[in-house]
């Protein structure tokens, strides 16, 4: 294709700033579910023993039901379950003109409060159903500022919609009609503002899930609109914005360094590579941990292309550098007692005449040279060099995170991510971590023996091995470029990243944020001096 013609959609020059992302506001209230004025009243319904049963907050709902609203619920085919939305006209007494009634699943054992995942769900399938409204009361059993925290961060991260008219300003100068928009304000009640710990968990998940909600709407924007070049001027933004400091290692800068990797992946494209370093320092810091992102804006698989029927997903292959980018913003929201440094490794990843070739020798950053067999194994090169790169800050962990592998999707699924690490105590307190944040995740191991499978006759390595275990593959490739003495961690989030079915709880369909949640509680354990 000729450069510099007319229109070319792939110019950074093209791109047009996105709206900021819609934030769904949250308040704690102190008036009755019953008082609020609201689109809708959220009350929560379990399974009893023979029927539903309505779960504690929704006491004054109930009375204006005269006490039988389990029995209306009941009568409506509510069972309870998990997920489960029932929506009815309110009694007389409600402000409120709507009651949705959300299943919570089993009633807790006596004793036992909702457990933080349920009220989560919950909280984000009610606010789902009230998309393009604008106030929900939510009236869900929190007992601690622990469940108002679930229940408000299930809300906002349920609430989220992607706005359909961040195009590229051509043809887009209203917003989007179809898509009525996220719902706009969320009332805990229950939420006792005047309380400092129900108001550090309202301002911990307003903060988080505006930046999860930004990383899902870096994923869900389509390659021709998010190239490596807007990627990196999103991430300046937002930096300038929160007092961050960046630093954007263009083309130019990236071949003065010697950054193979990165470079020999984005070579095929016309829209060229960066690297971002992007920065949050505490002054009273203890710990600084590396966040390594894998940033390819699109996947094709280069000249070892994908076949169809595997491409269609691939703008999110820059879901882990979303999810550092949100990472680092958000520990600079809430002032963690934390260093954090954000790596986008960003490239996009095509084939062309000017592409890498299968056969082709990569000389990585820090000398290090690799024989690419496949093309499509690219993700492994560009974290490569910017693993290095992190290791030369000599910070106390690196946790790389990346749409890694189809075989990490094979082995677990969509919906859980794995952890490899090259330290035991790592592997379990990063899974631990992930537990506490809500996410789902399982260790995994890098046996020794896979090694030799990537030993190349004409380089130090080849970028791939064995066919079977192809996300432990990955993760030993990786090891080989973490420093000596440096406690490494590899999250691969190929499964969770992008959800292509329908959605559910408080995951949408498209981007879901994965890893955003557990990154920034692993950067709050650093704070507190607790890694394990
Ligand atoms: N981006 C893909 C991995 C992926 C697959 C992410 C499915 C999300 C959903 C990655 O770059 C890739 O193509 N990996 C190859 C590696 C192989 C060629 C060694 C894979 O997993 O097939
Ligand atoms: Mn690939
Ligand atoms: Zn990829």
């Amino acid at each position: 294709m000729r450069r510099g013609a007319a229109y070319n959609p792939w110019r950074p020059t093209n791109y047009r700033k996105r709206d900021p992302t819609t934030v769904t506001a949250l308040t704690l209230s102190t008036s009755s579910a019953a008082a609020l004025r609201a689109d809708a009243v959220v009350v929560g319904v379990a399974k009893g023993a023979k029927s539903p049963v309505v779960a504690a907050g929704a006491e004054a709902v109930d009375k204006a039901f005269g006490g039988k609203l389990a029995a209306v619920l009941e009568t409506l085919g509510a069972t309870g379950a998990e997920g489960e939305v029932t929506k009815l006209p309110a009694a007389s007494g409600l402000k409120a003109p709507v009651v949705l009634a959300v299943g919570l699943g089993e009633v807790p054992a006596k004793g036992d409060g909702y457990d933080a995942e349920t009220l989560r769900r919950a909280a984000g399938a009610a606010a789902r159903a009230l998309s393009g409204s604008k106030k929900g009361a939510f009236a869900l059993p929190i007992e601690d500022p622990a469940g108002a925290a679930a229940v408000a961060e299930g809300a906002l991260l349920g609430a989220y919609t992607y706005d359909k008219s961040n195009g590229n300003g051509r043809n887009a100068k209203d917003k989007d009609k179809k898509n009525n928009g996220p719902l706009a304000e969320v009332a805990l009640v229950g939420g006792k503002p005047r309380d400092k710990a129900y108001k550090a968990a309202a301002e911990r998940a307003t903060a988080l899930v505006a930046e999860i909600n930004r990383a899902r709407d870096l994923i869900n924007t389509p390659s021709n609109l998010l190239n490596p070049a807007a990627f990196a001027a999103e991430a300046v933004a937002a930096a300038k914005e929160h007092g961050l400091k960046t630093e954007v290692l263009d083309e130019k800068a990236l071949k003065k360094g010697g950054y193979g990797g990165i470079l020999g992946v984005g070579q095929g494209s016309e829209a060229p590579p960066r690297l971002v370093r992007i920065a949050y320092t505490h002054p009273k810091a203890e710990k600084t941990l590396a966040l390594v992102g894998k940033g390819i804006t699109y996947d094709s698989g280069g000249i070892s292309l994908k076949p169809a029927g595997h491409n269609e997903t691939m703008k999110c292959d820059m879901s882990g550098a979303a999810a550092v980018f949100a990472a680092v913003v958000t520990a600079a929201k809430l002032g963690l007692r934390v260093n954090l440094t954000g790596w986008l490794a960003l490239a996009e990843n095509m084939p062309s005449g000017s592409a890498t070739r299968p056969g082709d020798v990569l000389s990585m950053y820090g000398g290090k040279t690799v024989e690419v067999l496949n093309t499509d194994a690219e993700g492994r090169l560009v974290l490569a060099d910017a693993i290095t790169r992190a290791g030369e800050e000599k910070p106390d962990a690196i946790v790389d995170v990346a749409t890694l592998t189809g075989a990490m999707v094979l082995a677990l699924g969509n919906r859980t991510f794995g952890i490899m690490t090259n330290d035991e105590a790592f592997r379990t307190t990063l899974h631990e971590i992930a537990e506490e944040a809500g996410e789902q995740s399982w260790p995994m191991p890098l046996p020794d023996h896979l090694r030799k499978g990537i030993d190349s006759p004409v380089a130090d390595l080849a970028n791939m091995g064995e066919r079977m275990g192809g996300g432990l593959v990955a993760g030993i490739f990786l090891k080989e470029f973490v420093a000596d003495g440096i406690t490494w961690g590899h999250l691969d989030i190929a499964g969770p990243a992008f959800n292509e079915s329908g959605p559910f709880g408080y995951t949408p369909k498209g981007g879901t944020g994965a890893a955003v949640r557990t990154l920034v509680r692993l950067a709050e354990r650093a704070a507190d001096g607790d890694l394990g």
